[in-house]
């Protein structure tokens, strides 16, 4: 039976809707399907909005979270994440906000690790890593991190992070990572004009020093003060270039066809990689795989949906696996076949990238 829940439709006016029941065939395979023939294998999960940063690509000083009874609780986490894993999704993103400021996370990664999900894998700026549990975490089932630097040079890091963070908290972050066991460890740049592309081949040297898997990442509409412009964006070529000026890089196939970056090794044999997220300038959204929940427990088909699908009433009303199932099913039928963000009319959406989960 499918849920005929009203969609909620945060920057528009065309308030209550109701998702366009999926046919049949969506509901059989036991798996999620959207209507362009992609199956839907990866959920990114937000487990707060709150962070102790406030990057000037993501969150203005004075951003104001969403009041925490709007968050869910752990117990509806996992109960989202037990219905996707029986939906056929493999991998999972633990997202922010700050991931490492929810209370409850030890208690999130324990729960998720024992559901079976092929990968766990978790988002987090890395500030908090040296007070965190991380041996546990890895044993409880957490397989990767990814953590964030925006420049190799102290000042800008503070400017950029609003904080006295400096690159240092992400070398001990490294370290303290590879110790317990996370591998690789993946550190995201994101590349903005007149603010960090002059160290684009200083991150390939970062990348090579440290081993770390680099994601060079263009800039996106999803920060609260709206000062994304096309200007903004450094594109793909624009960095490959500059890399290319220092060292010769070697494009490698990645093994999961839903990736979203372009991917490449040191032609020279040198330890760490680079990859490149290059969603402005040639999106990826054929071989898209995800799905994206917010703290608040809206289902987002796509990190630039104007549409958001409200799970938590139902999960409120205390509704059975099985309808959240296909309330999941529906929603993600809805999934565009792109974000057009190359489009004359695209607008961004009105949450920032923190309230989705990157
Ligand atoms: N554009 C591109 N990437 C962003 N991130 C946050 N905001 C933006 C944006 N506007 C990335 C950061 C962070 C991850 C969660 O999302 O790299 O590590
Ligand atoms: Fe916090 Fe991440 Fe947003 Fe930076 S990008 S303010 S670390 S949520």
């Amino acid at each position: 039976m499918s849920i005929a829940l009203p969609i909620l439709r945060p920057d528009s006016a065309d308030v209550g809707q109701t998702p366009p029941p999926a046919p049949g065939q969506a509901r059989g395979p036991g798996r999620l399907i959207d209507s362009h023939g992609r199956t839907i294998r990866d959920l990114r999960l937000s487990v707060t909005d709150r962070c102790n940063y406030r990057c000037v690509y993501c969150m203005d000083p004075d951003f104001r979270y969403m009041p925490k009874r709007e968050l869910l609780s752990l117990e509806e986490y996992l109960t989202i994440a037990r219905v996707v894993a029986s939906l056929g999704i493999r991998k999972l993103r633990i997202t922010g906000g700050e991931p490492t400021l929810y209370q409850r996370l030890d208690e999130l990664i324990a729960g998720v690790g024992a559901m079976g999900f092929d990968d766990i894998a978790m988002t987090t700026n890395g500030s908090l890593l040296d007070r965190m549990p991380l041996e546990r975490w890895r044993r409880d089932g957490l397989d990767r991190l990814t953590l964030s630097l925006d420049s190799m040079r102290a000042q800008r890091v503070a400017e950029i992070t609003r904080t006295a963070a400096t690159p240092q908290t992400v070398i001990d972050a490294i370290g303290l990572g590879k110790a317990a066991g996370f591998h690789p460890i993946k550190v995201n740049v994101v590349v903005m004009r007149g603010v960090n592309d002059d160290e684009l081949a200083d991150f390939a040297d970062f990348a090579r020093e440290h081993a770390v898997e680099l994601r060079l990442i263009e800039f996106m509409p999803l920060d609260s003060s709206k000062a994304w412009s096309r200007e903004t964006v450094v594109t793909a070529d624009e960095m490959l270039a500059a890399i290319g000026r220092r060292y010769e890089l070697v494009p490698v196939e990645s093994c999961d066809p839903a990736s979203t970056s372009l991917n490449f090794r040191f032609a020279d044999g040198a330890p760490g990689r680079i990859g490149i997220i290059a969603s402005v300038s040639r999106p990826f959204c054929g071989a898209c795989s995800r799905l994206r929940i917010t703290a608040d427990g809206k289902v987002r088909p796509c990190l630039f949906s104007h549409e958001e699908w409200d799970v938590r009433a139902l999960l409120r009303d205390g509704a059975a696996d099985e309808e959240i199932r296909d309330f999941l099913v529906d929603s993600m039928w809805t999934k565009q076949a792109g974000h057009g963000i190359g489009s004359a009319d695209f607008t961004a959406p009105a949450r920032t990238m923190s309230a989705i989960g990157g």
